[in-house]
């Protein structure tokens, strides 16, 4: 649309967001697709399976059942089923106790929740601690606060873990949030309860709140280490909010549901915020998302296998085209350094490697200043479209040394 220029500027945390990576990345596909190229988009995270028919189920029954009505608004916290579900959700997966009522709260996705408890939390000109490379939506949600934002470099020397004596003592002293997410995207790299006592205790000592963001919690592929919440560590309640998403574990993405769960008055704060901006989300979703926790979890068990077959499959296809990279062992993605002759041109190389066979990926400094020299795969093509994007990439003319 070429329209007459709008007159009103917009505010100045707005103007003064930098430019979004993906935007141009975005922008590359539609031109692409508009011109009737073939393309093959394994640049977002978007899960490519459906939700489970139980869950489908369970959305489909609120909308005809009399008993109450679904079709009004709600209440600001959700409903009670809801919060009762998540609390045995961490029952039953962490061996946690939760209060349903004070210690839940039902999300419209936890990028909805994380941006409005960031708002709760910060003030202009407070620093917030977001290791990098990282989910790129912290970044933006903390800027709209007018954050200052401190990355601490995740390596891979490190399995991507954080490493806090890297944390120079000053910001440390005045750092209001930090941000941990494990298993962790872009990387795939995961943490121990170890590791969480030690960010709890640092945490505590330096009076920083830990949000801890699991999305991907039922993504670890060793069955006898899953995941482990932060709530799991003595002490966290009193430091820690965490947050859920059923958007890679059961497929939900568009249906936008998730949850945060922590002490009583960081819940009541995120829900403060949230009854000045939503009105929580559809009951017949919350009702589906009580299937999702309290079903079968067989489409977690399942998503794992995929993922873990993706990566493998995937792995092996770039290492016959002479690109060698890791295995993941969590999330839906490979994290990969691009081929030396590259040097740290991640963009370079993710527009060389479209424009030459179509397939998309994404540029690692699109997820922070320590993603610059990476790229992220997306696992979300099935076996056939793994086989097309093989024959994609080899018979295009590029360089993977
Ligand atoms: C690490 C991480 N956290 C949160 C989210 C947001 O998930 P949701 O769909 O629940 O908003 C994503 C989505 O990609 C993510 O990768």
């Amino acid at each position: 649309m070429n329209g007459p220029e709008f007159l009103i500027p917009c505010a100045d945390r707005v103007a003064n967001l930098p430019p979004y990576v993906f935007a141009t990345v975005f922008r590359m596909k539609g031109q692409a697709l508009a011109a009737g190229r073939e393309v093959i988009d394994l640049g977002v995270g978007n899960p490519d399976g459906r939700a489970p028919a139980n869950i489908i189920a369970a959305l489909n029954g609120t909308l005809t059942d009399e008993s109450w009505n679904c079709h009004g608004y709600g209440t600001f916290n959700g409903r009670p089923e809801f919060r009762e579900a998540i609390a045995a959700w961490y029952g039953t997966r962490f061996g946690v106790e939760v209060d349903p009522e004070t210690e839940t709260l039902p999300l419209i996705g936890s990028k909805e929740g994380l941006a409005n408890l960031m708002r709760g939390y910060l003030n202009s000109g407070d620093t917030v601690i977001i290791p990098s490379p990282c989910y790129p939506a912290y970044f933006g949600a903390a800027r709209l606060c007018e954050a200052e934002i401190h990355e601490p470099a995740l390596t891979e020397e490190l399995g991507f873990v954080l490493d806090f004596e890297s944390i120079p003592a000053q910001v440390a002293d005045r750092a209001r949030m930090l941000i941990l997410n494990y298993p962790h995207n872009p990387t795939g790299g995961i943490c121990d309860l170890a590791f969480y006592k030690k960010a709890v205790a640092w945490c505590r000592d330096h009076q920083v709140l830990l949000v801890s963001d699991i999305a991907y919690s039922e993504l670890g592929f060793d069955p006898h280490n899953p995941p482990p919440s932060v709530f799991q560590v003595e002490g966290a309640r009193e430091v820690a909010v965490e947050f859920q998403s059923l958007s890679k574990s059961h497929n939900m993405a568009g249906w936008r549901v998730g949850f945060a769960v922590g002490g009583a008055e960081v819940i009541a704060t995120l829900g403060r915020v949230k009854s000045n901006v939503d009105f929580s989300l559809f009951g017949g979703i919350q009702m589906a998302a009580v299937e999702a926790l309290t079903g079968s979890q067989k489409i977690c068990v399942d998503n794992r296998a995929l993922y873990q077959h993706r990566g493998e499959l995937m792995a092996a296809g770039y290492a016959a085209l002479g690109w060698t990279v890791p295995v993941p062992r969590a999330t839906m993605y490979i994290w990969s350094r691009i081929p030396a002759s590259r040097g740290d041109d991640d963009f370079g190389f993710i527009t060389e490697v479209f424009e030459k066979s179509g397939v998309l990926l994404s540029p690692g400094s699109g997820f922070g200043l320590h993603g610059r020299g990476y790229v992220r795969t997306s696992l979300v093509a099935d076996d056939t479209r793994i086989a097309r994007v093989m024959e994609l990439l080899k018979t295009a003319d590029l360089a993977w040394e």
